[in-house]
């Protein structure tokens, strides 16, 4: 088969790690790919966003099976646009996307199916959020609702910071139209945990559950990013807190999305919050979580390529989904100064350490070639991932693994999956 993986960050190297691994798949392509997944992969210079082109080229490589990775394509009906042509797609339609492309959308589909989540209401004019803010009891969350590259997502103390919030989101329009509509979401405090679950519209099969240091700096402090690490299994996703997701969470998005008209094909990734009162959904993501992927991925035991493939034919059912009984721990080495203002273009060396390293992996982020040299590209620049029989082995492999790498300016926070030595 010849695979076409669309997208370029270190999501994309580990779908494109694991479809290397599949007996089925002769060759692989990446648009546009980075330095690593061009080591696996022929990277094609086509924007993840760039529909036609995508579509043409699968056309005229006669691509058996392309794989969507990033969330705008999607929500921007990329599937749609392959499925016109008869052409194999991985990843939902786009009125299925919008229950990441949308969070009034998402709200909505869980006020209406029950399905547990944070209380909230929906504005579409800046007059009507502030009347709301000044008897609203703080801190209080806005939420652009749509895509802002995981940045649209504001946590405000006091009555002033909310009153800025709604400036910054819907009159300055920080985020562009993803701020025409907020949602105004009631503070919730436990521990995060992601569980990406494969759906082929009607059956929805949850992977190991995996969890992301979102803050850029040791103990949670700093700002928001992409993600500055992984741990996966969470081991606060205990059987008791499986069972009710299974029970009031899984299930029942998928039915609802069913019903809805909007059936749901793909990667569901339910952000979910470990509240003193439950468990209560955080968000949904319409693909793999970057870097969740990353420590997820290399602990399952499937061909990818079979899981997909049973997820666009509706037969999940008949698919064993298996993982390692061990642990990883994904550390990303980023650019100093990221998410803010940082230098790129520094010489990356010691990535041949990794080579014919069982359980290691270095999955590329921002990247590029030049003159024959892998420099840095971008904020986050690698995610050094290890495995472990346990999580406090795999986090000592993945931190001493960080250290095979050398560049100028680079920073880690020191802390991913500590609160697991707390256990
Ligand atoms: P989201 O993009 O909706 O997942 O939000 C990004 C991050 O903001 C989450 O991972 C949480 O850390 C935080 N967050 C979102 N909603 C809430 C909430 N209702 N209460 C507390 N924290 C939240
Ligand atoms: N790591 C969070 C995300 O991919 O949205």
């Amino acid at each position: 088969m010849k695979v076409l993986v669309v997208g370029s960050g270190g999501r994309e190297h580990a779908i494109v790690t694991k479809v290397a691994e599949s007996k089925k798949v002769s060759k692989i392509f990446c648009a546009p790919g980075n330095a690593g997944i061009a080591e696996l992969a022929q990277c094609v210079d086509i924007a993840a966003t760039d529909i036609d082109g995508l579509v043409k080229f699968a056309k005229a490589e006669a691509i058996d099976l392309t794989i969507i990775g990033m969330d705008d394509p999607l929500v921007m009906g990329v599937v749609d646009a392959f499925e016109a042509e008869n052409l194999r797609v991985f990843g939902p339609r786009k009125n299925a996307a919008m229950i990441e492309g949308s969070k009034a959308f998402s709200k909505d589909l869980m006020k209406k199916y029950n399905i547990p989540t944070a209380a909230y209401e929906t504005f579409t004019t800046p007059e009507d959020a502030l009347a709301y803010l000044e008897t609203a009891k703080m801190p209080i969350v806005l939420k652009a609702d749509g895509l802002a590259l995981g940045k649209g997502v504001l946590i405000c103390n006091t009555l002033e910071e909310a009153k800025e919030g709604v400036k910054t989101l819907m009159l300055d329009k920080q985020f562009g139209t993803a701020g025409d509509t907020i949602v105004v979401e009631e503070f919730m405090t436990g521990r995060e945990v992601s569980v990406l679950c494969y759906c082929d519209g009607t059956h929805i099969v949850p992977m190991t559950s995996a969890q992301d240091h979102k803050r850029a700096k040791d103990g949670d402090q700093g700002l928001n990013t992409g993600g500055m690490g992984t741990f996966s299994p969470s081991p606060f996703y205990t059987k008791e807190v499986h069972d009710f997701c299974v029970a009031n969470i899984y299930q029942k998005t998928m039915d609802a999305m069913k019903a809805e008209g909007r059936p749901f094909v793909g990667i569901l990734f339910c952000g979910l919050m470990l509240t003193p009162d439950g468990v209560k959904v955080l968000e949904y993501n319409a693909r793999f979580g970057d870097p969740e992927a990353q420590v997820v991925l290399p602990r399952m035991k499937n061909d990818i390529i079979e899981v997909m493939e049973a997820c666009i034919d509706g037969t999940l059912d008949k698919i064993d989904l298996q993982f390692e009984d061990n642990a990883a721990v994904c550390v990303v080495l980023a650019s100093d100064g990221y998410p803010e203002k940082y230098e790129k273009g520094f010489e990356i060396k010691g990535l041949d350490t990794f080579k014919g390293k069982d359980g290691y992996y270095v999955f590329h982020a921002g990247t590029k070639l030049s003159d024959g040299k892998v420099v840095t590209n971008g904020g986050r620049v690698l995610g050094v991932t290890a495995k472990g029989e346990d999580l406090v082995k795999a986090r000592a492999n993945a931190y001493a693994a960080t250290e095979w790498i050398q560049f100028e300016n680079k920073y880690k926070r020191n802390d991913i999956g500590k609160a697991i030595d707390e256990q």
